[in-house]
């Protein structure tokens, strides 16, 4: 596997590859991957000749009062796993690097998709990853990119931006890969004690519960809200965020369930602010 730190090494790996007629795939990562990562990694290696992975925790989607400087970060182990699951290159950039001094251009969208949701508390974090995304598909030149569905929002903002500037990449939306007791893996799941390790658990019945009551033809999109949240509510050391949803594409709010409506939610348990959703 090729470790790059540079631009300019990623650029002449993937022009020397495009020449040879290979198709290029990009995963997105902010590193101390695991298997959520891991699945995505193996999705592009199936679907794409030569799979790049960023790895670079992007200071520029966290809010003032967020975890960039405690975020877990071991590149090493990072590369242990991507080289295990075939990925070709590596890209792990300084931060000097991906953004020169002065830098002042960003990639936002202007409609509410970005203050909907996880945008109420974390207002600049979609334009952080946007700006970021942008700069790593401008770098790659990727024929697909791949996301988890585990940030959702995400993934519907960025098939947005990529509509919007006609970014010509294919962006593949991949499934939520999660611990044995439900909990959606997350690097952040590391930040929690044994104690709230054990509470976290309740985002993901609270999913399933709702995902039950949609297989079984509950179409009132408040009934469904009402009985996550009072799970939800059920857990002491869990304080909701939010508990919406939204129809997946627009992230406009939805009133009655169909079959792209999301059900998304975002809880504190502790200080740790964990995310989960299904979609209808
Ligand atoms: P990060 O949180 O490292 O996630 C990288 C990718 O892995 C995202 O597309 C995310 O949705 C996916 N992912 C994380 N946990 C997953 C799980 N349990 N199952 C499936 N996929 C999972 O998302 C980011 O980084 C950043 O915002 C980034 C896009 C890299 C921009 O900085």
């Amino acid at each position: 596997m090729i470790v790059a730190e540079k631009i300019s090494d990623v650029r002449k790996n993937v022009a020397e590859w495009k020449k040879q007629g290979l198709t290029v795939g990009l995963v997105p990562t902010m590193g101390y991957l695991h298997e959520g990562h891991a699945s995505l990694v193996d999705k592009a290696v199936s679907e794409c000749d030569k799979v790049v992975v960023s790895d670079f925790v992007n200071p520029t989607q966290f809010g003032p009062n967020e975890d960039l400087a405690k975020y877990p970060r071991d590149f090493e182990s990072d590369c242990k796993l991507l080289e295990a699951h075939g990925a070709t290159l590596v890209f792990h950039p300084s931060v000097e690097e991906m953004y020169p001094e002065n830098a002042a251009t960003f990639v936002e969208i202007l409609n509410d998709m970005p203050k909907k949701l996880c945008g109420k508390t974390r207002p600049i974090h979609f334009r952080g990853v946007c700006t970021v995304v942008s700069k790593l598909f401008n770098i790659v030149t990727p024929d697909k990119a791949f996301f988890g569905m585990k940030d959702a929002q995400q993934l519907s903002i960025i098939k947005k931006m990529v509509r919007d500037m006609s970014y010509g990449i294919e962006i593949i939306g991949c499934p939520i890969i999660r611990e044995d007791d439900g909990l959606a893996k997350s690097s952040r799941n590391t930040y929690l004690s044994p104690e709230e390790r054990m509470a976290a658990t309740i985002l993901s019945k609270a999913v399933f519960e709702g995902k039950k009551m949609v297989e079984n033809g509950e179409k009132n999109v408040q009934t469904i809200l009402d009985a996550q949240t009072k799970i939800i509510e059920s857990e002491p050391l869990a304080k909701i965020d939010y508990v919406s949803a939204v129809d997946f594409s627009t992230l406009e709010d939805a009133a009655e369930v169909k079959p792209d409506t999301l059900f998304a939610m975002a809880v504190y348990i502790g200080t740790t602010r964990l995310i989960d959703n299904f979609l209808a």
